[in-house]
């Protein structure tokens, strides 16, 4: 079979830029479809040339530049190009994208600029390196307009004639609603797709997902809740309608970079076998906080962006209805201010047992992954997570909503407690988390029960390989 040409467009990847979950995933998934496709697949990322890429500075350098007409504006780009892991990332730079931007301005016209034209510009970089694509791979809205454009402003464009596309969908209230005026100035026009509601016809990520050939949530479960109200965003009816191109593959994590037996940031490496090691990282946090040094206190910790969609006000509401019991916390994190003072206030009040730490820091995150017995992941909603994760293969075992990928990734406790890798609870509020810990700091204090969880847990396997299968199997059946 012919090598398959594929141009991945992400708004993040990571070491690049990582601002949450969407730059993991760019910057592990295409490498590992590299390895597993052994030359058959050629894959390369193509994103901005924001700040975060320019401060990480990896060797890059320029290949050309380029320009293109967008609405009768003459837009000016240069195209870079780098690696990760070996897959070449062409890093994109123009007067919207403008590499001293941070990834997101959170000011909609400018964000509307920088991936509307991002969007035209990734198909332009194919045009003007003169290679042919086989597939579009988009992630999310920022690039979503690339497969709408290839539908309308390229449709009849000879260059581009037969590519195949796939939308990833790693967050769907996120749909890029605001950027209508930056979208109109670019040239886009309004979608003729009867199926869509009539806010959705000129919204990047619902254009996207109809002008696609496949669209994919991170997991098979999110796929299935967007097709409800709940968590649909107003197109779970589009998606119902099309679900035949619907579909959710769980996304994967690195378990080389994710591994307590040689994690350089942890003090006492571990694995099943010297699982004793894992507790000298309690000590060591317990100590360093000024907590109560004993190893038989169960240490809950949370690793987070501290935003609603986390569900984070539920733990600083949980918490003190189990103040009789014995527990510490740690919490890593930084986000809404508003959680940022909840959490510097209940950790003030509860210095003795509570400490928040609002930053962002992977080394600490490793720290807390290894020292903690029980992770809290009270998500509204979660498309994939990959805390969860991180978390099992650590023996720290999750407490979480029964919801999105963590319902497909943990499995809990009540529905086999010899197989079970943590505790899943439906009602996402502080009642449904403060029963649910409840329950685990009860398995916790059994001898026999929790050793066999943890091991179950740090057996579990999320390896991108599994994942990347995945995905070379619709690449395949899209161009066959
Ligand atoms: C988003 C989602 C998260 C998912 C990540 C990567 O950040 O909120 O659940 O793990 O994307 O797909």
């Amino acid at each position: 079979m012919d090598t398959i040409n594929v141009l991945f467009a992400t708004a993040e990847a990571a070491p690049f830029a990582k601002v949450g979950g969407l730059g993991d995933v760019s910057g592990a998934l295409p490498p590992a479809l590299r390895n597993l496709a052994d030359g058959a697949l050629d894959i390369r990322i193509i994103m901005p040339f924001h700040a975060a890429v320019k401060k990480h500075n990896p060797p890059h350098r320029l290949i050309g530049k380029f320009t293109f007409e967008a609405n009768g504006r003459a837009i000016e780009t240069e195209l870079f190009v780098s690696e990760i892991s070996g897959v070449p990332v062409y890093l994109l730079d123009n007067e919207s994208i403008n590499h001293d931007s941070p990834v997101y301005h959170g000011d909609w016209f400018l964000d509307g600029m920088k991936y509307g034209t991002f969007s035209l510009a990734l198909l332009e970089a194919a045009r003007y390196l003169d290679w042919k694509i086989d597939l579009l791979h988009a992630n999310d809205w920022h690039a979503a307009l690339s497969v709408y454009a290839l539908k309308t402003i390229y449709a009849i464009d000879p260059f581009f004639t037969g590519i195949k596309t796939i939308l990833s969908v790693h967050n769907l209230p996120f749909n890029g609603w605001g950027s209508q005026e930056a979208m109109s100035s670019l040239g886009f026009e309004p979608s003729s797709d009867p199926d869509l509601p009539d806010w959705a016809k000129f919204t990047p990520l619902p254009l996207g997902i109809s002008a696609a050939d496949q669209v994919i949530a991170v997991s098979p479960n999110y796929a299935r809740e967007i097709m409800t109200p709940e968590y649909g965003c107003g197109i779970e009816e589009y998606l119902r309608k099309h679900a035949e191109k619907v579909t959710g593959i769980l996304n994967g994590i690195d378990e080389t970079l994710w591994d307590p037996a040689t994690d350089s940031a942890i003090a006492s490496n571990f694995t099943i076998e010297k699982i004793e090691e894992k507790s000298r990282n309690k000590l060591d946090l317990q100590k360093a906080l000024g907590f109560e040094v004993n190893p038989d206190i169960p240490m809950l910790t949370t690793v987070s962006r501290l935003s609603h969609q986390k569900g984070i006000p539920s733990i600083f509401k949980a918490l003190p209805s189990l103040i009789d019991l014995p527990w510490q916390f740690v919490l890593l994190g930084t986000g809404d201010p508003e959680l940022e003072r909840q959490a510097s206030e209940i950790s003030a009040l509860h210095s003795d047992r509570i400490a928040c730490i609002l930053k962002y820091d992977d080394v600490i995150a490793r720290m807390l992954y290894a020292s903690g017995d029980i992770f809290l992941m009270p998500s509204l909603y979660e498309p994939c997570g990959l805390s969860q994760m991180f978390a099992m293969r650590y023996g720290n075992l999750p407490v979480a909503t029964s919801t999105g990928g963590l319902a497909d990734s943990i499995l809990d406790f009540s529905v086999d407690p010899k197989k079970a890798t943590g505790f899943l609870y439906d009602e996402k509020n502080e009642t449904g988390l403060e029963q649910s810990l409840r329950i685990a700091l009860r398995v916790y204090e059994d001898k026999n029960e929790w050793p066999i969880m943890r091991r179950n847990a740090m057996n579990a396997h999320f390896s991108w390989q599994i994942s990347a299968s995945k995905y070379l199997d619709i690449y395949r059946k899209l161009l066959a």
